[in-house]
């Protein structure tokens, strides 16, 4: 009954960093294609590549979230948050096939790509806040090894696509 967690705080990557990671790195990939977007007549192509590499590793990254991830988390989080997570995941889909639909760029993929990029805003806010606070205040799970899992998997997804 006077069970303490003394957990060592592990100095490794766990987890939700190495989701985070894929977070940040989007995020710059959002960046850069706002920049060109707004550089105007030059990078049509470019933009059209970049979306594209957007679309991959958001698909990717739900992907492993989905398999691996939130199953993991059921019983550190409650089920309204995962519910949530998924949803904001399935937007998130139905904006990349729009995208991906698209055959050039031009205004509507930049509007669509500007919707996406709010959409996973909001969605890593939530995760962060939510999602990896639970994952990390719950003694039972694994981190580091969860993280490992997800970056095997990911790696053969993405060599799947490649
Ligand atoms: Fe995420
Ligand atoms: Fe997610």
């Amino acid at each position: 009954m006077k069970e303490v967690n003394t957990m060592p705080q592990n100095p490794g990557k766990d987890a939700c960093d190495l989701l985070d990671a894929d977070h940040v790195a989007v995020k710059h990939l959002f960046v850069e294609y706002a920049r060109l977007a707004m550089s105007g007549a030059e990078g049509a192509d470019g933009r059209q590549a970049l979306a594209r590499r957007i679309c991959d590793e958001l698909t990717v990254h739900a992907q492993i979230e989905e398999e691996i991830f939130y199953p993991a988390l059921r019983q550190a989080a409650p089920a309204g948050l995962l519910e949530e997570a998924k949803a904001e995941h399935q937007e998130a889909k139905e904006l990349i096939a729009q995208i991906e639909q698209l055959p050039a760029a031009g205004p509507e993929m930049d509007a669509l790509v500007t919707k996406l990029a709010q959409a996973i805003e909001h969605h890593v806010k939530e995760e962060r806040d939510g999602l990896f606070t639970k994952a990390r205040s719950a003694p039972q799970l694994d981190l580091v090894a969860l993280g490992e899992q997800l970056k095997e998997r990911q790696q053969e997804l993405q060599g799947q696509a490649a």
